[in-house]
């Protein structure tokens, strides 16, 4: 197995390989130099894990940043950004989430994953503006839990998530129709509801909105297991989306058996399932899945467990059950990260999780051999697209008076959708952000 050199940046890791100087393989290098002109084409998720998955033609476009980013070399970025971020002192939050390249996370206040990033943006209440170093969804949750005053940008609009844009609020619409009509709508004499929406934090701002008004619930993969208890205290079974394996995984360790899972396909009349499968499901799993945790398998397990004899696998939930089963451990990204800082002995460890997290782990305790499970230097193809470039002109932006990328939650939506994570943030967490691995 090639493992990547120990440098914290997958930026120098792909450039390495595109000078022919490092070996090992690589979704492409192509927004290594100019994201800006990836941006500028058709719509779709770009170079890396996303590639071939099909963006809707509503996803957000980035429009042309002018020439002077495009133009600047990496360090009159880096003096640019340090100086504008001096300027404007505590007016500005810069939040990274922790898939973000090393190049771009040096500059943020906060590193973390997406449940300590949807808190942290309501931490610090005098910052006029968070620049949201992370995808689509991450920076709408932001503007829901920030105040009114405080502008969430978003450095690169293309910078969206090909999982979230899966469940599209019109095909939910439809699903959710479909289900009353199979099981009927409103409680039962004991209060509890046929069926309770349940959205993965990697959703849109309107499919939160959606579980909200249905008496529904956020999760993460920090807080999933304690997210589907509440779920089932109010309800006889859950409608779980985007993402079928952290829905699966996370259902299987709670002891719900594969058959009452059935899987929505909202391409097909009843999600292509017969209404007896629909009774009897305890979870019904929507069609959605990450590209990223999709290229992780179970012959790469096999292969790491042969090569490094003792070998500790720790894979995140989106990965498929078999991979999840076949692992040692699996937990978010914050997870991910206690289990190798907790680690007291030089250990070896495979991990099932996006690059530019796996590459900083493993510059950060080189105590440990720590290498990704796949060998492909494959970067989550929007978590990238947020570069220096762009978040000097969000920054110098400011400093002018100008707030450029700015998102904003609709009030109809954004109301229900305040519910929904409310509720998931007084959901009580489980004593260890983890989903068990088996
Ligand atoms: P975390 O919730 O673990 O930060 O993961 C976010 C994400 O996008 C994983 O693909
Ligand atoms: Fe979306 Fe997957 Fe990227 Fe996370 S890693 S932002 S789920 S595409």
């Amino acid at each position: 197995m090639t493992i990547p050199a120990p440098t914290a940046s997958v930026d120098l890791t792909l450039r390495d390989i595109s000078a022919g100087t490092t070996g090992g393989g690589t979704c492409t290098t192509e927004l290594l130099d100019a994201p800006w002109d990836v941006d500028a084409r058709d719509p779709g998720y770009g170079p890396g894990a996303s590639m071939a998955d099909t963006a809707p033609a509503t996803a957000p476009r980035q429009g042309e940043i002018p020439q002077e980013y495009r133009a600047a070399s990496s360090e009159e970025l880096d003096r640019r950004i340090r100086a504008a971020k001096a300027e404007l002192g505590d007016r500005v939050m810069v939040l990274g989430h922790f898939y973000q390249r090393d190049e771009v996370v040096q500059y943020a206040d906060y590193v973390g994953d997406s449940f300590q990033l949807a808190t942290a943006a309501t931490a610090r209440t005098e910052a006029e503006a968070i620049i949201f170093c992370g995808v689509h969804f991450m920076a709408e949750t932001a503007d829901l839990l920030s105040t009114p005053e405080q502008a969430v940008i978003l450095p690169n609009l293309a910078a969206g998530c090909s999982m979230a844009d899966m469940a599209d609020i019109d095909q939910v619409e439809e699903c959710w129709e479909q289900l009353m009509e199979v099981y009927g709508e409103g409680e039962d004499a004991d209060g509890i509801a046929p069926i309770v929406p349940v959205t993965y934090m990697n959703s849109s701002a309107a499919i939160k909105g959606f579980v909200g008004r249905h008496g529904g619930i956020v999760c993460t993969s920090s807080n999933a297991s304690t997210v589907l208890q509440w779920a089932f205290e109010r309800g006889r079974r859950v409608l779980f989306f985007p993402d079928q394996h952290l829905g699966r995984n996370t259902a299987k360790a709670m002891g719900i058996p594969l058959e009452q899972m059935p899987m929505w396909n909202p391409r097909k009349p009843l999600g292509g399932n017969d209404e007896q499968a629909l009774h009897e499901a305890q979870v019904v799993l929507w069609h959605g899945f990450c590209s990223v945790h999709k290229r992780f398998t179970t012959d790469q397990i096999a292969k790491a467990r042969a090569e490094h004899p003792g070998v500790r696998v720790i894979v995140h939930p989106e990965c498929p059950m078999p991979v999840v089963d076949a692992a040692d451990e699996s937990g978010s990204t914050d997870y991910i990260r206690k289990a190798i800082e907790g680690a007291t002995e030089p250990t070896s460890f495979a991990i099932g999780t996006e690059i530019n997290l796996v590459q900083r782990l493993a510059a950060q305790h080189p105590q440990h051999t720590i290498f990704c499970l796949d060998p492909v230097v494959c970067p989550c193809s929007t978590m990238y697209r947020i570069h220096p470039g762009y978040l000097a002109w969000a920054l110098e932006s400011l400093l002018e008076g100008e707030v450029i990328n700015r998102i904003s939650v609709g009030q109809d939506v954004a109301e229900p959708a305040r519910f929904a994570l409310e509720r998931m943030l007084a959901a009580k967490p489980a004593p260890v952000s983890s989903t068990p691995g088996r």
